[in-house]
C-alpha cells in the first residue's frame, strides 16, 4: 500500500464547508488586506499561547524577520542559533545584518545544546534564536535564565511547533518574541504562505504591525523604512476555522507517534524520537536516527512510502552561508544528525494501517 508522506487534502476535506463560508464571507466584503479577519485571528492565536499580542505576517520568514528587528537587531550584531535547522532561521539573521554565530545541537532533542552557548557568546551577542525542531521545544527556562544573565533578547522559532510546551507554558510565549510558519505542512497550515509573530510587549508587537506595513504608523506617512508583509485577510480566515482544532489535530500527531513507539520499539537499528519530561513534542515531525538512512530512504521510496530527510546539509556548510567562515568539522553532532536523521509520514489524517505500512516496510528493510 502506497503511504503519502503528507496529505494536506484529506484535512481540508473535514473542514471544507466552515472554510468554504469564510472565504465566501471575505469575497463578499471586499477586505483583503488587514482588517477583521486578520484582527479576529491575530487575538485567536495570542488567547491560545497564552500570550498578550499576536501579529499576522506573510509568512515563518517574515515573522522571524520582524521579531529580530523589532527586538532591535542591527548590523554588526550577532545572534545566537543552530546550523540544524531550515535556511529561513539563519536568512533572517543575515537580513538584519547581523551574524549567525551557531552552536552544536544536543543529538538526542536536535535542538541548540544549551550548555555550549556560554562559550560563543561575544561583546557583539544580541540575541539567541532557538528553534523547536520538529515540534520539540527547547529547554526554554534554560535558555530564558542565560539571556537574563547576559541581557540578551530571545527570539523562538515556533515555525514547526505551534502547540509544542516546555514545562505547561506554550513555545511563543517565552522569549521576547516567536515566529510561527502557517505554511501548508506546518502544525496549522493555510492555503499558502502566512506567519505570525506572538510577544507579551506591546512596544514590540506595534512596532512590528508598522514594520508589516510599509513603516507607516499614519496612512502615507513613513516613520521608518518597512515591508510589504501583511497576512491575507484570506488566509487569516481560513486559519480562523482550523484553529479551534489545533489540539484536536495535535491529539492525533501524539497517537500517531505512539503507535510508532509501539510497532518500533524492538528495532534496536533505529533511534526513536526523545522528549525531555519537561517538554510537550507536538510531532510535526517523527524524526528517526539510524546509520543506513540513505539505504532505507531508498528501500521506502520503491515501496511508494514517502519519508524526508530534514536536512540533509547543515546551515553552516550551506554555500550561501560560506562567509561566516564555517568548516566540515565544527558541529560534530549536528554532523552526525544530518547523515542519520530521516521523518516519517505523521500528519494527523494517517491512518493507523498507513503507519503499520510504514512500519512493517520498516522492519523488512532490516531483514534484509
Ligand atoms: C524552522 C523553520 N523556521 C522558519 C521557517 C520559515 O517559514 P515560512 O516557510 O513560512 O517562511 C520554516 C519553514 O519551514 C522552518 O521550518
Amino acid at each position: 500500500m502506497p503511504v503519502q508522506f503528507f496529505d494536506i487534502t484529506r484535512q481540508n476535506k473535514e473542514v471544507r464547508a466552515e472554510i468554504d463560508k469564510t472565504i465566501s464571507e471575505v469575497v463578499t466584503s471586499g477586505r483583503f488586506i488587514l482588517g477583521g479577519k486578520v484582527e479576529a485571528f491575530e487575538k485567536q492565536l495570542a488567547a491560545y499561547c497564552g500570550a498578550k499580542h499576536s501579529v499576522g505576517v506573510a509568512s515563518g520568514t517574515d515573522a522571524i524577520h520582524l521579531a529580530l528587528l523589532a527586538c532591535g537587531i542591527k548590523p554588526g550584531d550577532e545572534v545566537i542559533t543552530s546550523p540544524f535547522t531550515f535556511m529561513a532561521t539563519a536568512e533572517t539573521i543575515v537580513y538584519c545584518g547581523a551574524k549567525p554565530v551557531f552552536v552544536d545541537i544536543d543529538p538526542q532533542t536536535f535542538n541548540l545544546d544549551v550548555s555550549k552557548i556560554e562559550e560563543k557568546l561575544s561583546g557583539k551577542t544580541k540575541a539567541i534564536l532557538p528553534v523547536h525542531l520538529y515540534g520539540l521545544s527547547c529547554e526554554m527556562d534554560k535558555i530564558m535564565a542565560l539571556a537574563k544573565k547576559h541581557n540578551l533578547k530571545v527570539i523562538e522559532d515556533c515555525a514547526q511547533a505551534m502547540g509544542a510546551k516546555y514545562q505547561d507554558k506554550y513555545v511563543g510565549n517565552w522569549g521576547d518574541a516567536g515566529g510561527f510558519s502557517f505554511f501548508p505542512t506546518t502544525n496549522l497550515g493555510c492555503f499558502g504562505d502566512g506567519g505570525a509573530i506572538t510577544t507579551n510587549s506591546q512596544a514590540t508587537a506595534e512596532e512590528i504591525k508598522v514594520l508589516r506595513n510599509h513603516g507607516s504608523r499614519k496612512t502615507y506617512h513613513y516613520d521608518i523604512i518597512g515591508y510589504n508583509s501583511r497576512l491575507d485577510a484570506l488566509q487569516a480566515a481560513i486559519l480562523s476555522v482550523k484553529l479551534p482544532k489545533i489540539e484536536e489535530y495535535l491529539d492525533k500527531r501524539t497517537q500517531n507517534a505512539s503507535i510508532y513507539f509501539t510497532l518500533l520499539k524492538d528495532s534496536s537499528e533505529i533511534s526513536l524520537p526523545y522528549t525531555p519530561a519537561q517538554a510537550r513534542h507536538t510531532y510535526n515531525q517523527f524524526t528517526i536516527r539510524l546509520k543506513k538512512r540513505n539505504e532505507l530512504f531508498g528501500f521506502l521510496k520503491e515501496k511508494n512510502i514517502g519519508s524526508m530527510v530534514y536536512y540533509p546539509l547543515a546551515l553552516h556548510l550551506q554555500k550561501a552561508l560560506e562567509p561566516l567562515g564555517y568548516k566540515k568539522g565544527d558541529f560534530p553532532a549536528t554532523e552526525a544528525a544530518q547523515a542519520e536523521v530521516l521523518s516519517l509520514p505523521i500528519y494527523p489524517e494517517l491512518t493507523p494501517q498507513e503507519i503499520e505500512e510504514v512500519a512493517s516496510t520498516i522492519k523488512e528493510f532490516f531483514k534484509k
